[in-house]
């Protein structure tokens, strides 16, 4: 600790969007001063150094499933893909919904975690309300643990004008086996549509992920959402954060909210705007996902509110199973992409598809305002230290050494244009050319 060190020749994003030539001084793990030489739009052709990537939505199965992915390897994971910060899920073995569990986790990341760190705390009717010490609290309106979802306007309510920060995963579970059963039923029963059904999905013999978890359910949970909303007086109301948007009806409704000035904030992943159904359809369980992927318009919607502030940040919902789990009859549903968080996003950035000014927004600067994390998202004098040297050298897909243990390259065709070479984490390198250094870099980003 106490560490004082220099970057020289670096090229950095500063919080300006534009690239900075000079020198960064580090000490105690802040940015103590930035000496810009001059600035360009562009980044230098070697290497340049962009905020650690802020990933506000990962499923780090510590405690409970620690086989699928544990905290030290997903944060491993997270230090590849230029991540330097978490903000993790409470869907656990058994779910983060007592302070006590909070607590308990609490202390495993600390004694585990490589990258900064944030929890959430799980919903549920008559919980706890969430400490200032936690990211907020997460709401399933589907089941996705041990606990009982919350989906009736009530219950919302009841959560809303007890919480400070609420995200919340709007697919209202009662549209999925009835709408499911009643297609399937349909399909048994009548030749023709169970002939086309199976000519489109021969390999299936079921209802593909869209048809079984329908938009219908997503359209229910913002219509529950919105009559809880009126119910709670608006100096109760909480911060709303609708995760992973992955319909035009998610995008729209945000945009509305917006514009009347509620305190609504919309996620989406890079899987909502990189593909549709089709590739679930051709890639079987490896896309498989909650939400589910959904059609061209719903994709190109979500990378319109990606481009034009629509979307405020993106996450990665990095939701690692097994290969043999997702090999099984009824494979589990998540993508693990935070080995590629950085990359992906970086390239889209350099091809011109996002602006630099929208990069930083959608890669930490908004998820940091909107859970409260200070000091980090942006390359500035006394923020952390939290940095992700960027190289133009990506490692090409086929030969790529995965780090996390769902041990799936979600995007084998993306042509990647950079690559992370090193990740410091407040101020200390934590991950260089391919190699972790042991050790606990992360401190928890509230208190
Ligand atoms: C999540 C998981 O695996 O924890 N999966 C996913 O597809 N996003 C849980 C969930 O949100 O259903
Ligand atoms: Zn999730």
């Amino acid at each position: 600790m106490g560490m004082k060190f220099q970057i020289r020749n670096a090229c950095w994003l500063g919080d300006d969007a534009w690239f900075h030539h000079g020198t960064i001084s580090i000490a105690n793990g802040r940015i103590m001063k930035l000496e810009s030489d001059f600035a360009s739009d562009t980044p230098s052709a070697g290497e340049f150094i962009v905020p650690g990537l802020i990933d506000a939505h990962v499923h780090l199965r510590e405690p409970g499933q620690p086989y699928k992915e544990g905290i030290a390897n997903g944060t491993l994971a997270a230090l590849k893909g230029g991540v330097t910060t978490v903000l993790n899920m409470p869907n656990n073995v058994p779910p983060t919904a007592s302070l006590a569990r909070l607590e308990a986790k609490r202390a495993l990341f600390a004694q585990k975690s490589r990258v900064n760190y944030g929890l959430f705390l799980q919903a549920r009717i008559g919980g706890p309300r969430a400490p200032e010490s936690a990211a907020g609290v997460k709401i399933y309106m589907a089941k996705s643990s041990a606990l009982a979802a919350v989906r009736d306007p009530a219950a919302l309510a009841q959560i809303f004008r007890l919480q400070n920060r609420v995200v919340v995963h709007a697919e209202d579970e009662r549209e999925f086996s009835t709408g499911w059963k009643k297609s399937f039923h349909r399909v048994e029963k009548t030749g023709e549509i169970f002939h086309s059904v199976e000519k489109s999905f021969p390999q299936c013999g079921k209802l593909p992920h869209h048809l079984r978890r329908p938009r219908a359910a997503v359209v229910a949970a913002l219509q529950s959402i919105a009559t809880a909303w009126r119910r709670v007086p608006p100096k109760e109301r909480p911060r709303l954060v609708i995760a992973h948007c992955s319909t035009v009806e998610e995008i729209d409704w945000v945009r509305k909210m917006k514009r009347q000035g509620h305190d609504v904030w919309a996620e989406t992943c890079p899987h909502y705007f990189l593909f549709t159904e089709q590739d679930d359809r051709a890639r079987g369980p490896a896309l498989q996902v909650n939400p589910p992927l959904r059609t061209e318009e719903d994709r190109a919607a979500v990378f319109a509110a990606v481009q034009d502030g629509g979307i405020d940040f993106i996450s990665t919902d990095h939701a690692p199973h097994l290969p043999k789990e997702k090999a099984a009859d009824s494979p589990p549903s998540g993508i693990a992409g935070l080995e590629w968080f950085g990359p992906v996003l970086l390239t889209l950035t350099m091809r011109g598809e996002i602006s630099w000014q929208r990069y930083l927004k959608l890669a930490g600067q908004k998820a940091a305002q909107c859970y409260g994390i200070e000091g980090r998202g942006l390359v500035r004098e006394g923020a952390w230290a939290d940095l992700a040297i960027v190289a133009n050298k990506p490692p090409a897909a086929a030969q790529e050494k995965i780090v996390t243990r769902a041990a799936v390259h979600p995007y084998p065709q993306f042509e990647f244009a950079v690559g992370i070479r090193a990740t410091l984490v407040n101020g200390r390198l934590a991950w260089t050319d391919g190699r972790v250094r042991p050790g606990v870099h992360g401190r928890e980003v509230y208190g």
